[in-house]
């Protein structure tokens, strides 16, 4: 369903596998959905942000100076409202100097198309580091929108960060961002008629805030 040139990344990291073994199963309640959400989402960032900007940085150990590199520029995380909140803990974690930008897609019940209730983004972000993050992948019609409002916002450096991705979702991606690099730990089977994932985990932001 998508070419095999799609920068799609495997995160195979067994400590990613064994948490998403966790989200996807049904007698996980949110204290521990939320906190194997944070688990994974630190290893698919991680990832995700392997070719983020560094600049050599010396500094002065309690014994002599040390060389290192330093994250540089500006680095900015857009969670999409509401399941890509349970990834953002994890990513300021990792880029703590990091801004945000808020994007808020909720999907049709019936029809699964995703429309935009809320949009807020750092300015500018031109020059920056971008990294969306949103757990599900599906029909890709809410990554799609968000991609959409990014690159009109000036972005130039955007990468999808997920936990399950679907073969429809990524056909998505691809056919209308094919530069735009997708990390994450699983590709599932396809989607169900009601456009979920299978076998997926559900609805993530329903099990990660209790609202089933
Ligand atoms: C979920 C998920 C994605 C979207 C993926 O959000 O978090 O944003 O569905 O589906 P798609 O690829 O078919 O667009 P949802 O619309 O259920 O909103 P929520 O996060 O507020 O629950
Ligand atoms: N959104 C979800 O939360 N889960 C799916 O399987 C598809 C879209």
């Amino acid at each position: 369903m998508y070419s095999s040139f799609v920068p799609v990344h495997l995160v195979s990291h067994p400590v990613a596998q064994d948490a998403l073994v966790t989200l996807r199963d049904v007698q996980t309640l949110p204290g521990e959905f939320r906190r194997a959400a944070r688990r994974i989402s630190t290893i698919v960032v991680a990832e995700a942000l392997r070719d983020v900007p560094t600049e050599s940085r010396t500094v002065q150990t309690p014994l002599e100076p040390a060389e290192g590199a330093a994250v540089s520029g500006d680095v900015v995380i857009v969670p999409v409202l509401r399941a890509g909140l349970g990834m953002l803990d994890a990513a300021l974690e990792l880029v703590p100097t990091a801004r945000v930008g808020h994007l808020g897609l909720k999907r049709d019940d019936t029809t699964a198309v995703a429309s935009r209730y809320y949009a807020h983004l750092p300015e500018p972000i031109r020059d920056s580091f971008v990294l969306l993050i949103d757990p599900m992948l599906a029909t890709g019609g809410s990554a799609v929108a968000s991609l959409d409002l990014l690159l009109d916002a000036g972005a130039t450096t955007v990468r999808l960060a997920c936990i399950v991705a679907a073969p429809e979702g990524i056909a998505a991606v691809e056919a209308r961002h094919p530069a735009v690099h997708i990390y994450t730990p699983a590709i599932d089977r396809a989607l169900n008629a009601r456009k979920f994932i299978l076998p997926g985990l559900g609805d993530f932001g329903d099990r990660l805030y209790g609202t089933v």
